[in-house]
């Protein structure tokens, strides 16, 4: 961008290179996560969560009628803390931990080396590309991975559409500028109706190119995805972009490769793409839901019996955290995508 007195990129461009330009990127060049860093998420606010992950996994690779060989796939492993519990979990059953070749797909170099600091005796694969797994099938387990993805946001005036972008003005002051946009030959492109029904429209084109190479994967070798996100329900879709930065909303774009810009999924599109790629089933819950069918209760319970008052309430606060509707209870919501002839329903 130097030299240029203007410059205007869309609004997915300029996620991307906000949190992933190879040199300043928000995640190549910090690891943002934990009380002392940007945000929190569910895997360092307790390991309960990622315990009731492993036993989803794990029975879910019975109902698959327990394959010799899966992959289990992490996307977007942050700093590897989910991945520790998960492995920790997996070693109490060996039969399963036998049959399972652990994956992580992970884009910043520098999470890689932490989540590698974090999981020295796993036997774990690093991939820079889903193509390139084995034909076994495959457990897909993305927590808060497609927030982090870049979306392009389309508004509706006057019954024009525009597309925001971002306009970097003498390369320094940022604003938002909405410029006219055909919609109906972008539909064509994406071969996908996204502007049915909607006044606003947030579209990640990479989270479809993803769904794509995975529901492909899951039709071809068995197997299925977990999604676990910040989303909503409602088919109507709205305006959620947001940056976080020191645990405190900040503005996306004087936040610019400094602050974390996420958005909500909207899961009844999810639905769609996937329906579009199918045959495929869809199943979708609240955190709360899914983590309180799973159990993380009575796991605290059995847990916490011979401790002392003051762990035992820690442990408490911190499933609060995770299943409360007024923290991250109703705001995460759960998706469990499979091949259509699958019944399992654990957690849903
Ligand atoms: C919000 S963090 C979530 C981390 C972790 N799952 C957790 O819950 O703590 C998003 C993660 O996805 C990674 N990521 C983002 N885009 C990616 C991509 N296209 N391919 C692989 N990893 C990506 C980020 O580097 C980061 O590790």
């Amino acid at each position: 961008m130097k030299n240029k007195k203007d410059t205007l990129i869309t609004l997915d461009n300029f996620i991307d290179d906000s949190l992933y330009n190879k040199k300043h990127g928000y995640y190549m060049k910090k690891n943002p996560f934990g009380e002392s860093g940007d945000f929190i998420t569910a895997p360092n606010i307790s390991t309960l969560f990622s315990e009731m992950i492993a036993i989803w996994v794990i029975s879910f690779w019975e109902k698959l009628n327990c394959p010799k060989k899966f992959n289990l796939i992490e996307l977007g492993a942050g700093n590897g803390e989910m991945m520790r519990v998960l492995i920790r979990t997996f070693n109490k059953f060996p039969q399963f931990k036998k049959s399972c070749k652990i994956n992580i797909l992970e884009k910043s170099e520098l999470l890689q080396r932490t989540q590698k600091a974090n999981n020295k005796e796993a036997k774990i694969k690093w991939l820079n590309n889903l193509n390139r797994l084995n034909n076994f099938p495959c457990i897909f387990i993305a927590n808060e991975f497609f927030d982090a993805l870049p979306i392009k946001q389309f508004l509706k005036k006057e019954k024009k559409w525009y597309e925001r972008n971002v306009k970097f003005v003498n390369n320094k002051k940022l604003e938002y500028l909405d410029i006219p946009f055909d919609m109906q030959k972008f539909e064509k492109e994406i071969n996908f109706k996204i502007s049915y029904n909607q006044n606003f429209i947030e579209y990640s084109p990479l989270t479809t190119k993803y769904l794509k190479t995975i529901i492909k994967k899951i039709k071809l070798n068995n197997g299925g995805i977990l999604i676990i996100d910040y989303a909503y329900l409602e088919k109507e879709m709205k305006n959620t972009l947001q940056a976080v930065s020191k645990h405190k909303y900040c503005d996306v774009l004087n936040g610019f490769r400094n602050s974390d810009i996420t958005y909500n999924l909207s899961f009844n599109l999810i639905d769609k793409i996937i329906k579009k790629l199918g045959p495929c089933s869809s199943l979708s819950t609240t955190q709360k839901g899914f983590l309180t069918k799973l159990g993380i209760l009575n796991r605290a319970e059995i847990l916490s019996k011979s401790m002392p008052f003051s762990k035992k309430a820690d442990i408490y606060f911190r499933i609060k955290r995770l299943i409360d509707e007024s923290q991250m209870g109703h705001l995460f919501k759960v998706m469990f995508i499979t091949n259509h002839k699958n019944k399992f329903k654990l957690g849903f």
